[in-house]
């Protein structure tokens, strides 16, 4: 089966209750569950896992990065600094999408920029908790493209 990854950066363990004009209302609870139900539906597994720390999220994806198809990653303020998750991400040769929850090019110059942008294969900003759906469902779809293609 395919799985997923699904990383989640400092702060957002505080969804729910920060910033709710930028990054809505639901817990990061309540998102994974709706992660879950839509991988559920397209029959791929995820892994949802966060932390407040760039070198606890680079053990983990190095831990799994031999038993996964992709990743979906909101590195939250890692984004725009995190050099070492980057190189992560890049050495577990998964394919990555990107989602902010915020549409981060329309808000401080500092948010505008991702060290990741030139490393995933795709960015969502400004959807909100859809975005991981989005992500999810796109990625799984990429997936499924790329296995057909290798089977010719
Ligand atoms: C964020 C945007 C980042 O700039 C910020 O540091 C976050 C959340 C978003 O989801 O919009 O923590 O990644």
């Amino acid at each position: 089966m395919t799985t997923i990854l699904v990383l989640h950066g400092p702060n957002l363990n505080a969804l729910g209750r920060r910033d709710r004009h930028h990054y809505g209302t639901l817990t990061l609870d309540e998102i994974n569950r709706r992660i879950e139900e839509r991988a559920a539906a397209l029959g791929v597994e995820v892994e949802c896992f966060q932390s407040n720390h760039e070198g606890v999220l680079i053990d983990f994806l190095q831990a799994r990065a031999g038993g996964i198809d992709g990743v979906v990653i909101n590195a939250g303020a890692l984004t725009h600094y995190g050099l070492s998750l980057k190189d992560a991400l890049t050495d577990s040769a998964a394919p990555v999408v990107e989602v902010h929850l915020s549409n981060i090019h329309a808000r401080e110059s500092w948010r505008r920029h991702s060290v990741l942008s030139d490393t995933v294969r795709g960015q969502i900003a400004g959807l909100g908790w859809r975005g991981y759906t989005a992500a999810l469902e796109a990625l799984a779809g990429i997936l499924g493209d790329e296995a057909a293609e290798q089977a010719k």
